[in-house]
Formats: C-alpha cells, sequence, structure tokens
C-alpha cells in the first residue's frame, strides 16, 4: 500500500469504525505506523540484513508504516561512508524487496542512514562516535529520542557489545521516548547460556524492552493457527486425544547449508529451527485458548503447554528410540551434483554436526495424553515444505463393505505454512458410481485464491511490531528456556553419540528418522 492508500484506508476504516457501535477501531486494519526512531543495526553487512531485514524496512517505508523521520545507522567493520552504506542498502532493496521502487521513498528513508566503522565490537571510540550519530540524527531528523538496537550477530559478541552500549548511555532512560532491543536467535546455545545472554539484555533494558525474534511467528500462516482454532466452532471439540491420533510436524528444506557452514556448524538442525520455530508451531497448535489476544495471555498458554511437552514414550525415556538425526551425504538434486555436509565449504572434516533432526514428543495433560507429535526438521530433503498436520483416528466403525474403504486413509488437517499457504482437509468421499466405493479426497482453502492480498514478509510485520513495542509475536525468556529444557537432553544424548546417520540428498530423511515412526505403526507423511 502507498502512502496515499494507507491514508484512505485510515479514513474509511475510521468512518466504518465510527458507524459500527460493535466494531473496534484497533480490530480494522488501520496502518499502525511506528514513532518516529534510530535503528541501529549491528551485523549489517551480514546474510539475514542484505536478504530479509533491509528490504522489509524499505517495504514498511513503501507502506508508509514508518515514520518519514525514521533513521537507520548501519554498525560494521567495514570502512564505509554514508554513501557507500546507502548503496549497499539500495543494492539489497533493489534485490530482495517484496513492493514496488519509489524513488520517493527510497530518498527519504535513504536521507536518514549512516554509517559507523567499529574495528571490532570492542572498539570504545567507535561507541562514541555511535552516540555522536544518534545524537545527531535525533536532532536533524527529531527522532525524540526512540532507540532500537538491533542485534543481528553471533550471540557471543552479546557481552561486548551490551556492555559497551549500557556505557555509551545510548539506553539510558530517558522520559519520553523508549530504548528497544531486538536479537535474532539463536538465543543461546543451551538452556544455561540463554539464561546468561537473557541477563546480559537484561541488564541494559527491561524485559519488556526486548523483542526475540522467531520469524516464523510473523509469518501470516503461523498466526492463522489460531485463528483457525479460536475462530471458529468446528475444530476446536476435535482438537483433543478423543479425536486426533498424532500431530506430525515438518520444516523440509530443499537446500543446503550454502555458505553458512560457519554457523551452521556449530549449532546443526534441532538448534537451528527445533528450538525455536517447530516447539513454536507445537505450542500454538497445542495450546488451551487463550483469554485475549494479548501478549501476556498468549504466552501465559503457551508456556503451560511447553511445560507439559516430555521426551518419553509411554512414561519410558529411551532417546534412541524417540529422536534421529542424520547429515546429507552427497549425489544428486534434482538432475544437479551436489556435496555432502562435510565436503561443504567450511565445515570441519571431523563434524558430527546433524543437517536433519526428528523428535517424537508427548504433552502430559488431559487434552494431549497419548497423542505423540512428531517433529522433524532437515536440509538437503525431496521439497521445500513446512506444515503441522494433524491426523485423526480411524473412524470408530465402518458400516461399509471392507472393500468400500480400502483406499481411504485417517481424516487429517493441514496446515501449510509454506509454500502454498493455506489448509487442507482430507477426506473420505463416495467414488462417482453405482457402487459403494470410498476415497481419499482433499478440501482445499488457499490463501492465494481466497484473499487479493499478497501476504507481507515475516520481517516486515515483525520489525513494525518492534518499533511499535507490540509483544504478541515474540517469543518471550520462559518460552525459550522452556524450549531448551526439551530439547537439551536431547542433544547431550546426540553430542555422546558420534557421527550422525546419512541421509541422499532429495530424500526425507535418514532410515532412522522413519523407523521413529514405524515404531509407533505410523508412517510419516510424503515419505
Ligand atoms: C532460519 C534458519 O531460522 O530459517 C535457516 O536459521 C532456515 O537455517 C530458515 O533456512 C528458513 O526460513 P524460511 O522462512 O525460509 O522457512
Amino acid at each position: 500500500m502507498d502512502t496515499a492508500d494507507s491514508a484512505h484506508a485510515t479514513s474509511s476504516s475510521q468512518a466504518a469504525a465510527g458507524s459500527n457501535p460493535l466494531l473496534d477501531p484497533r480490530d480494522l486494519r488501520l496502518p499502525r505506523i511506528a514513532d518516529p526512531c534510530v535503528m541501529v543495526m549491528f551485523g549489517i553487512t551480514g546474510d539475514l540484513a542484505r536478504h530479509k531485514l533491509l528490504p522489509a524496512i524499505y517495504d514498511l517505508a513503501n507502506r508508509g508504516l514508518l515514520s518519514p523521520s525514521f533513521s537507520l545507522v548501519g554498525v560494521g567493520r567495514r570502512d564505509w561512508s554514508d554513501e557507500d552504506m546507502r548503496a549497499y542498502v539500495r543494492g539489497s532493496v533493489g534485490a530482495h524487496a517484496r513492493t514496488p521502487w519509489h524513488e520517493s521513498i527510497w530518498e527519504q528513508l535513504a536521507e536518514g542512514m549512516r554509517f559507523v566503522t567499529f574495528s571490532s565490537f570492542e572498539d570504545d571510540e567507535a561507541y562514541e562516535r555511535l552516540t555522536g550519530v544518534v545524537a545527531e540524527l535525533d536532532a536533524s531528523r527529531g527522532t525524540s529520542g526512540n532507540r532500537a538496537f538491533y542485534l543481528s550477530i553471533p550471540p557471543g559478541w552479546f557481552p561486548a557489545v551490551t556492555q559497551r552500549v549500557a556505557a555509551s548511555g545510548l539506553v539510558d532512560d530517558a522520559p519520553g521516548s523508549w530504548r528497544r532491543v531486538v536479537i535474532e536467535k539463536p538465543f543461546g546455545h543451551d538452556r544455561d547460556s540463554a539464561r546468561e545472554l537473557d541477563s546480559l539484555v537484561g541488564r541494559i533494558v527491561r524485559p519488556d524492552d526486548v523483542f526475540r525474534v522467531d520469524h516464523y511467528l510473523g509469518k501470516e500462516t503461523v498466526q492463522n493457527i489460531l485463528a483457525l482454532r479460536f475462530a471458529n466452532t468446528m475444530f476446536e471439540p476435535l482438537w483433543n486425544q478423543g479425536y486426533v491420533d498424532h500431530v506430525q510436524i515438518t520444516m523440509a528444506e530443499d537446500i543446503g547449508i550454502g555458505s553458512r557452514a560457519g554457523y551452521y556448524d556449530t549449532i546443526g538442525a534441532a538448534r537451528d529451527v527445533i528450538q525455536n520455530h517447530l516447539l513454536q508451531l507445537l505450542a500454538l497448535t497445542a495450546m488451551e485458548e487463550p483469554s485475549s489476544m494479548d501478549a501476556a495471555a498468549v504466552r501465559a498458554e503457551k508456556e503451560k503447554v511447553l511445560d507439559c511437552v516430555r521426551l518419553t514414550r509411554h512414561g519410558v525415556l529411551d532417546l534412541d528410540a524417540t529422536t534421529a538425526r542424520g547429515r546429507y551425504v552427497g549425489g544428486f538434486q534434482g538432475g544437479v551434483a551436489v556435496p555432502g555436509y562435510t565436503e561443504e565449504q567450511g565445515v570441519p572434516q571431523d563434524s558430527t554436526t546433524e543437517t536433519f533432526a526428528a523428535i517424537r514428543l508427548e504433552i502430559a495433560n488431559r487434552r494431549w495424553a497419548g497423542v505423540p507429535f512428531y517433529l522433524r526438521a532437515g536440509k538437503r530433503l525431496a521439497r521445500r515444505v513446512t506444515e503441522v498436520a494433524v491426523v485423526f483416528k480411524q473412524p470408530p466403525f465402518l458400516p461399509f463393505d471392507p472393500s468400500a474403504t480400502a483406499g481411504v486413509g485417517a481424516n487429517t488437517i493441514v496446515l501449510r505454512i509454506q509454500p502454498d499457504e493455506g489448509i487442507t482437509m482430507r477426506l473420505a468421499s463416495k467414488v462417482p458410481g453405482t457402487h459403494m466405493e470410498l476415497r481419499d479426497v482433499l478440501m482445499d482453502f488457499g490463501y492465494g485464491a481466497s484473499f487479493n492480498e499478497e501476504s507481507p514478509e515475516a520481517y516486515e510485520r515483525l520489525i513494525l511490531d518492534a518499533l511499535l513495542g507490540d509483544a504478541p509475536l515474540f517469543p518471550h525468556q520462559r518460552e525459550v528456556d522452556l524450549s531448551w529444557r526439551i530439547l537439551d537432553p536431547v542433544i547431550e544424548h546426540w553430542a555422546a553419540a558420534g557421527v550422525p546417520d546419512s541421509y541422499r540428498p532429495g530424500s526425507w530423511g535418514p532410515d532412522s528418522a522413519h523407523d521413529l515412526l514405524t515404531r509407533d505403526g505410523r508412517t510419516w507423511r510424503r515419505s
């Protein structure tokens, strides 16, 4: 939406709210415009900034959702002038922005860009320069002392950065203005380190001013899980152990680790995406109805369900039976030769990092007792797909000839997070003809077909929310802590087990992942 559109949307939605006393203007699609502020981005030259953060900032400006005074200070080791940074951001926006190019929007944004060269994150003198640049922007662009520090850097640098940012006075309380810190995962590498990280950040800003980014929560389809469950009547009565056989949560990628060996080899699949994205999907799928959509109410329910997650299978802890891990070997994918994980540039030969992880979990509460949740995530799998599949039990009785139902599987609701965003229901139906034969059919809701609007990128939503101080889409430290509680024993178990199992590129992971379900008399979807 450009600025003119957004002005129109404001007046029309206000008018609509005004004429209907039942409508709350907050629920309408009023543009939510962020306060004037300075965003200081540590890690601006990294992949995430180039591919996602900078294009999202431009897209927000283009949609009229940033204040015209919004200013961006890049911090990095390059010897760049402000002009160099503008050229770099322009390149990233040109290549990755979602919305069309508008020179006037770009010029307004570019005017507020500055770059501060740091010889390292321990360069005290550079923090002084940064302080000066932020003060200059406050004065020249009227950013009113509002500051967001975006830390898109490895967590190992957090102590150095937070200490110096605090010492520089940049985050000191100032009446009438806000100071926020936005941090990217990984939130630590285990429960203890996550707690340390939290206490470091807690030294510079209040807990409510820390915004932890799990970009899956910014995806429309992930937010839609709560809409599907709690804005409809027909799903919730079935959403429990009485009707659900099991749940499969899959995040499959068809790409390898690319140039990210430095990051990925210290992390692995479980820490990279299960600790955050997949456990968040599990929490949203399994939580009780919150009293409202307020951050605190939603968070409380997510925390409750995460607290009930168990690694045991029928009460017994046997991680060899309930987890699987693998790493891709070299081969062909889509007709193209691809290297194995240990042949990727930068991966040590003796690496034991997994590129695939699967875990069977149970939830010890009345709603889910006895219903396994199977989570799997991996690189170089058969195709890119993220989905939550809720697989229902077989009907207790089928009044049909057994031959008529031979082609019928389990009713399934699939929440398709990406691609082809939408929801599919699989149900049995009569095959047209003179005799009774049943077969599975799909009922499909697709975002593309039902809505005209293109979904914003997750980072647009999250950056805007952080600038607005809106917390619901950011995991709280307690959720992070509970997720590590679940994962720590698995990672420790794997650490003692040596090299992961192998799997072919373009497959659905190692045999051990299939055994994990076979043991329960089930199979993965799409395998
Ligand atoms: C990131 C992981 O959080 O999510 C990456 O660090 C992964 O390894 C990426 O590739 C996938 O994100 P998306 O939005 O493409 O599913």
